[in-house]
């Protein structure tokens, strides 16, 4: 097998190498005068290739290199494995309002029809939309067992919450490995002042530290809502985590100004907070995809 990565990779694609024990190649990159996007395979790859190809922001030039990254590898004939750590658009996973597009759907499809023959996401924030727009085999890696171990030892008396049920899964994961508790936050608005309040479903923070686990930080807005009532409520500790720190808009500053002990998240995007790197789970996966397609 042969690891390629790009200069999105932020390391991923060279400890995939190494766990594989695989060839690692630097996929090579411009952009020309005009802005349009170059790469070139360097070296063909020798069996199964692995692309690894991360396409945060600027997401419309990582997507096109990712597919020109692709459509290069198909020359060779061999089968390709397309590892992505941050999908973009997935967020747009549905018709919210009418006239809008599946913008997810769109990334799905022309990775099918490039002719990619499994493909591993990390942490997609629906995955019911690559079941029904990818058909070849895919794996959507939770880094849960890499969460648990940067905070066993940092967390006194743990309670793992989810910023809303759909996140449920998530957290269970976590606080599984973690031997905590834990439950989900819903949302109330007061009806006076309208101030939107968020609190555990069924359990008590008091006293606590409290890990709080979603799948993007953005803007920061739910984590710090979720932190500052936690510590209202009287946790000991907030600590914010998630596999994808997108961080706009101030999103680190909002956290510790919110209270949060510490911010901490996956190496899918590079950002000061991206302290765990999701290679060992990717290299589990990428292993069970090649059983598929061998
Ligand atoms: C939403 O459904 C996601 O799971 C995240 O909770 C959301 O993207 C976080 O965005 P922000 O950091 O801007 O609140």
């Amino acid at each position: 097998m042969t690891v390629y990565g790009l200069d999105s990779s932020n390391g991923i694609a060279a400890r995939l190498s190494r766990l594989l024990g695989d060839r690692y190649v630097m996929i090579e990159t411009k952009t020309f005068p005009d802005g349009e996007v170059y790469i070139r395979v360097p070296e063909k790859p020798e069996g199964v290739a692995i692309a690894v190809v991360s396409t945060y922001a600027p997401q419309e030039k990582r997507l096109m290199q990712l597919l020109m990254t692709l459509e290069a590898l198909g020359q060779w004939g061999t089968p390709i494995v397309a590892v992505i750590p941050y999908m973009a658009y997935a967020r747009q996973d549905k018709r919210f309002l009418e006239g809008e597009p599946i913008s997810a759907r769109i990334v799905l499809s022309a990775l099918e029809s490039i002719g990619v023959d499994a493909l591993v996401l990390v942490d997609v924030h629906q995955p019911h939309v690559v079941e029904e727009w990818f058909r070849e085999p895919w794996r959507n890696v939770i880094p849960y067992k890499e969460v648990a171990s940067y905070f066993r030892g940092i967390l006194e008396r743990p309670l793992v919450l989810a910023p809303d049920r759909g996140a449920l899964e998530r957290a269970k994961l976590v606080a599984g490995e973690l031997g905590a508790p834990y439950d989900f936050l819903v949302k109330e608005r007061d009806r006076v002042t309208g101030e939107v309040r968020v609190q555990p479903k069924s359990l008590s923070v008091e006293g606590r530290d409290v890990l709080i686990v979603d799948d993007i930080i953005s803007t920061g807005g739910t984590m710090a809502l979720a932190a500052r009532n936690s510590l209202e409520a009287g946790a000991r500790r907030v600590y914010a985590v998630c596999s994808h720190a997108v961080m706009v808009r101030g999103a680190l500053d909002r956290l510790l100004a919110a209270g949060v002990e510490d911010v901490v998240a996956t190496d899918t995007v590079p950002s000061p907070v991206s302290k765990i790197s999701v290679a060992p789970s990717l290299a589990e996966a990428v292993k069970e995809v090649l059983g598929e397609i061998a």
